[in-house]
This record gives C-alpha cells, structure tokens and sequence, in this order.
C-alpha cells in the first residue's frame, strides 16, 4: 500500500480509504438501498483494511442516520488511535429549519453527535458534504476553524463542491486566515470523468487532495452487470450514480479484455486505472460482502501499461466542453490542429 500526503498537508493517507456507506445494522433506509452489513461484518472488514495497511476510514453523520459512525467507532476499537477517521456534515435525519446544512449552530451541534457516535475525542478529517447556497463560507469555515483550535477536529475538507465553490472557499480561508480545506471528496469513475474538465484542475493548482468516492460507478464497474442481463445488487434498485449505458458497457468490455490478461478481476483494474491518474489521492472502495472487499484491496497491486492506459481512457473519453478546447495544452499549440484530422 501506498501513502500519499492529503494535499499541500503534513497527513499521510494510504491510496486506499475504506468506504463505510454499507455498515448498517439497523434496517434503515440505507439498509434497504445500499447495504446491510451487520456489526460482525464491518468489524472485519475494518480488520481485513488494516492488515492490508489501509489508515484512512470514510463515513458520514447521515449514513445510515448516524448507525454507520457508531459501528466504525465499534470496529475500530482500541485501534482508533493508529488510524484517520473521516466523517462528514451538511445533511441531518431531521427537518427542523436549522438542521441541514453548514451553519454555525449545525456545524457545532453535529460535531458532538459525530463524536458520540464514534466514540472519540477527535474527528481527523472533518468534511463538508455538500455546499450550503444559504450559509457564508465565511460563517462556515470560522465554525470549522474553532473546532480545530478546540481540538475536535484536526483537519477539515469539502465534498461535492464545483470547481468556483472550491476556489471561492479556499480564498476566503486565506483572507481570514483560517483553517484551510486541505481535501476534497468527489465522485470519479471511467463512467463518471466529469471532475477532469474543472475539478481536478483546481484542487491540483491550490493544493487540496482528492478522496475518489463511488469508483465502481455503484458496483457498475465490477463487470456484473452486462448488456444481456441485469445482475442483482445495489444498482439492479438504485441507478446511482448515473451512467450512460451504451458507452459504459464499451468500457466494460475493455476493462474484462486487460483484466482476462492480467489475471485480475473487472474491479481491480476499474480501481487501478483510478490510481494511476493524476490528481487522486486515495480511492474510497465500498463493499457490502468480504469477498468484495478482498478483490478491491487487490486493485493496490495492479500497474497498469501506460498503453492500457490509453485504451481505457479512449473507450471512457468525455465530450471536451469549452473553455477547455479553446485553451492550449502549452505554449505554441497551434488551436485548429486539434481539430484537423491529418
Ligand atoms: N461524499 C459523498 O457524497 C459520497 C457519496 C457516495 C459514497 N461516498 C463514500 O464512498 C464510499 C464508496 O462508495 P460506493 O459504495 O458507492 O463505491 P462503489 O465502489 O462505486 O460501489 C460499491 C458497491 O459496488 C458493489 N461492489 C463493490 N466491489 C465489488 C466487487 N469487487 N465485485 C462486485 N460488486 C462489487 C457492492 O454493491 P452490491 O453488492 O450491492 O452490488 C458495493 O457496495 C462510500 O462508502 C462512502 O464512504 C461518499
């Protein structure tokens, strides 16, 4: 396992983060739709991560309306103090008018739920779930920056955000001077490369890491589902995230083509193709059965040709949109020969 700094921070995270989306042991709504791994599972799925030097653990307050916080907290145990956890706020279990979102008042209370439930004193990476349209950054990254001088928060990133969000985020931290998002969290997948026109970019340019979450596309890029037939799992109720079909079983087809030549399985090089492309630092990897999470730790192994490379990026390319087409690579690039077919 590699381990890779968390942006321009002093945190060392392995390049595989354990997703925890499918711990829940009380049937709740995310056990009927995502999954629902029982405390015995989870805990040795935590185990299974650490022994193969995973140190970073993703969950969220709204998982599973806090259940998927309190069993990693449960799982972890007496390890909690070798490992980063990584939880998230924005979205509650209530419908009160000050309950969703990043307000001070939300943000202060939803840290000691969050602390509760794990059962710990410290939150490693504090991350924003999503970006509140009725809150001021400024409000909420002074709540966030309060945390950390407190010492219930050491790191703080953000998830779900546009590419102007970001950048609009990070300079209001160095106008006020507070703590700075140091991560962020965003879907990527090679049924899902929309973050490569402006997202990646930006966190690259000012420094933020990457947390890669839904690599498999929902389970699409494990190879069960297939032109002829449905497979059962999470995506056979819940088509999510959403995926162009025809384009997705071409990458399919690819991907089982270099996985039959690898001796590896569908998922493993979905995963690695992930870990060979710039701007990723860690790939969440979600699991509702140990074996599935036994292959994915897998993907940790595989390198991948810069050939095989290109092959999967050909059959996975998305339409360049402007500006990008109109901006050049490098100095001198002639615009219009891109366009030309000789
Ligand atoms: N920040 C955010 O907004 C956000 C959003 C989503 C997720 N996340 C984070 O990202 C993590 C991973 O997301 P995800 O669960 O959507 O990841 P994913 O890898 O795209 O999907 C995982 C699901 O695919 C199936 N699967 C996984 N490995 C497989 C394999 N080797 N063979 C066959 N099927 C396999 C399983 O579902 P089935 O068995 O049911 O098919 C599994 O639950 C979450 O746990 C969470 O921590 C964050």
């Amino acid at each position: 396992m590699k381990y890779k700094n968390l942006g321009n921070s002093g945190l060392y995270v392995s390049e595989l983060t354990l997703g925890t989306m499918t711990f829940d042991n009380e049937g709740g709504a995310y056990a009927g739709l995502i999954g629902a791994t029982g405390q015995e599972l989870a805990t040795k799925m935590v185990n299974l991560a650490l022994d193969a030097g995973i140190n970073i653990f993703d969950t969220a307050n709204v998982y599973s309306s806090g259940v998927s916080e309190t069993m990693l907290g449960k799982a972890l145990g007496d390890k909690r103090q070798d490992v980063l956890i990584a939880t998230k706020v924005y979205s509650t279990m209530t419908t009160g008018p000050n309950d969703l979102g990043t307000s001070r008042l939300a943000i202060m209370r939803e840290v000691e739920g969050s602390l509760k439930r794990l059962g710990t004193d410290y939150i490693d990476l504090y991350q924003v779930h999503s970006f509140d349209i009725t809150t001021p950054l400024e409000e909420t990254l002074r709540a966030l920056d309060d945390l950390v001088r407190q010492g219930k928060v050491r790191y703080i990133g953000l998830s779900n955000f546009s590419a102007w969000q970001i950048a609009k985020a990070d300079g209001i931290a160095n106008l006020l001077g507070t703590e700075k998002f140091i991560s962020v969290q965003a879907y990527y997948s090679l049924v899902g490369r929309e973050l490569e026109r402006e997202i990646i970019p930006a966190s690259m340019d000012l420094g933020l890491g990457t947390l890669i979450w839904s690599p498999l596309a929902g389970g699409f890029l494990s190879g069960k589902y297939t032109r002829e037939g449905e497979a059962s799992g999470r995506r056979a109720n819940f088509e999510y995230p959403p995926v162009d079909k025809e384009q997705g079983y071409n990458v399919v087809d690819k991907l089982r083509e270099i996985a039959e030549s690898k001796n590896a399985s569908v998922a493993q090089i979905a995963l690695a193709w992930l870990l060979h492309k710039p701007g990723v630092t860690s790939v969440i990897i979600g699991a509702r059965k140990e074996e599935q999470l036994i292959d994915n730790l897998g993907a940790a192994d595989i390198v991948l040709s810069e050939e095989e490379m290109k092959q999967l990026d050909e059959v996975s390319a998305i339409k360049p949109e402007y500006p990008q087409y109109f901006t050049p690579m490098k100095r001198g690039e002639n615009l219009l020969s891109r366009f030309q077919n000789n």
